[in-house]
């Protein structure tokens, strides 16, 4: 065995070379990737710097470690949210789900920061997508769409082949539709993760997986979860959710799978389907009609822009540490009622139409998440406030009405889905 290095003062590169090495040395090279990765945070130095750290492994001990140290770990640190401009130096990135809400914005996001950027999109283009998400993007040589299910191994197995990094948004979303039929969300909430992890190992490639606070349930005594707490999920919805994060977490422990996950409070911003809470209130409000909260709407969420969300999952995606679970909260907690009477307010509608209607099983009362970690490790924080991010969100619903205009029908903008057939 040879090791050389030289320190990130000297050159900002870090160079590993492994000739020969038992599953312990295995173990000693991550603990010292791992306390450089410290050192670098301790360093908190403003100017950018990169240290590649390339391991030659012999073809046996190609897939036996736990770790599944790879050809080349780029990392880049210090990082904070004021250096996403900088370029991404991971290659290829598959999006999944990527024609929905947070996966068209992060997309967005990528190809915004940097023309480098490829990213590739897997999405089968359900009832919650919008093709017109992306479609300005449709001409750009870094992006590439596929129509196709996150459920079909083959196909999830060959579009992965060629790239570094999956991030998987595809997912069944609606709560409420999660209790008039289940199946759906285990299918591709479960099931369709299963198969990307199983992509992910076969073509050894990081993969993030994102989740949400709901897998926590609710949060009876206003205590915020860390990511160490345990799992309560209320609904189908956060069942599935929460079963993936257990595989993820799996397919770390057993085969070494660079898998993270993040889990992150409720979201606002544009290419939100009008079913949501927000959007739903915003065009309901804006054609005069009643805006319905649950019960006595006094549910507590913590609302995040969905753009301070994506910035956090890039962070995450390019530095994150494998295995671990980041908490990304938004930090406005805000009762359901009061978001419904500040959307009448911008809109100039009175509180009146603020309507209280039977509450959905299950219901979870209050989702608080401790973010300390992702702030703490990667210098992550949201840049944008509710009051402003909630008034371009409702100016964008409102220039925006053809987008929403022929997916906005009566049954979408139910005042209690759960109830609907779906
Ligand atoms: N919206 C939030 O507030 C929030 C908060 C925390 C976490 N999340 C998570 O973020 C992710 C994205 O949420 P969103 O609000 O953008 O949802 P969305 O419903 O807007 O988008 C989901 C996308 O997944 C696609 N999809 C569904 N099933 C698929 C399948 N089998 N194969 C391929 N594509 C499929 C849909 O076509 C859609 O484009 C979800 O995993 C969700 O659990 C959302």
């Amino acid at each position: 065995m040879t090791l050389s290095c030289a320190t990130p003062r000297d050159q900002s590169m870090w160079l590993y070379k492994v000739r020969s090495a038992t599953s312990e040395l295995l173990y000693s090279i991550k603990a010292i990737l791992e306390t450089a990765r410290m050192n670098m945070r301790l360093l908190r130095r403003r100017e950018f710097w990169t240290i590649d750290i390339v391991i030659v492994r012999p073809v046996t001990l190609a897939k036996r470690g736990p770790f599944g140290l790879n050809k080349i770990h780029r990392v880049k640190a210090p990082y904070n949210h004021f250096q996403m401009r900088r370029p991404l130096l991971l290659g290829a990135i598959l999006v999944t789900g990527g024609s929905g809400f947070i996966g068209s914005n992060f997309i967005r996001m990528l190809l915004a920061e940097d023309h480098q950027n490829q990213v590739v999109n897997l999405d089968s283009l359900s009832y919650g997508s919008n093709p017109a998400n992306l479609r300005d993007l449709e001409d750009r040589k870094n992006y590439r769409f596929v129509k196709g299910d996150i459920c079909d191994l083959e196909l999830v197995r060959k579009i992965s082949a060629g790239v570094e990094v999956v991030v998987n948004f595809a997912a069944e979303t609606h709560v409420d539709r999660s209790i008039s039929n289940p199946e759906p969300f285990l299918r591709t909430n479960a099931l369709g993760v299963l198969n990307l992890l199983e992509a992910c190992r076969s073509n050894d490639l990081r993969f993030v997986q994102v989740s949400t606070d709901e897998v926590y349930g609710s949060s009876s005594d206003g205590r915020a979860f860390k990511e160490t707490d345990r799992l309560e999920a209320s609904s189908p919805y956060s069942a599935s959710k929460a079963a993936a994060d257990h595989l993820a977490q799996a397919y770390h422990k057993t085969y070494g799978l660079k898998a993270l996950i993040t889990r992150c409070t409720n979201n606002f911003g544009p290419y939100q389907f009008p079913e949501k809470f927000i959007p739903k209130a915003i065009i309901r409000a804006h054609k005069n009609l009643k805006i319905p909260v649950y019960g006595s709407g006094r549910q507590i969420r913590d609302w995040i822009h969905v753009l301070d969300h994506c910035e956090a999952l890039a962070l995450v995606m390019q530095n994150g540490r494998d295995g671990e679970i980041y908490n990304i909260a938004g930090g406005n907690q805000i009762e359901n009622v009061l978001a419904a009477e500040t959307i009448l307010k911008i809109l100039g509608r009175p509180f009146s139409l603020v309507e209280h209607v039977q509450d959905r099983p299950g219901h979870d009362f209050r989702y608080r998440l401790d973010s300390s970690k992702i702030q703490d490790e990667l210098g992550w924080k949201p840049k944008r406030s509710f009051d402003s991010g909630l008034r371009e969100t409702v100016r964008w619903y409102l220039d925006n009405e053809r987008w929403w205009l022929s997916i906005a029908d009566d049954k979408m903008l139910s005042a209690t889905p759960w109830k609907e057939k779906w």
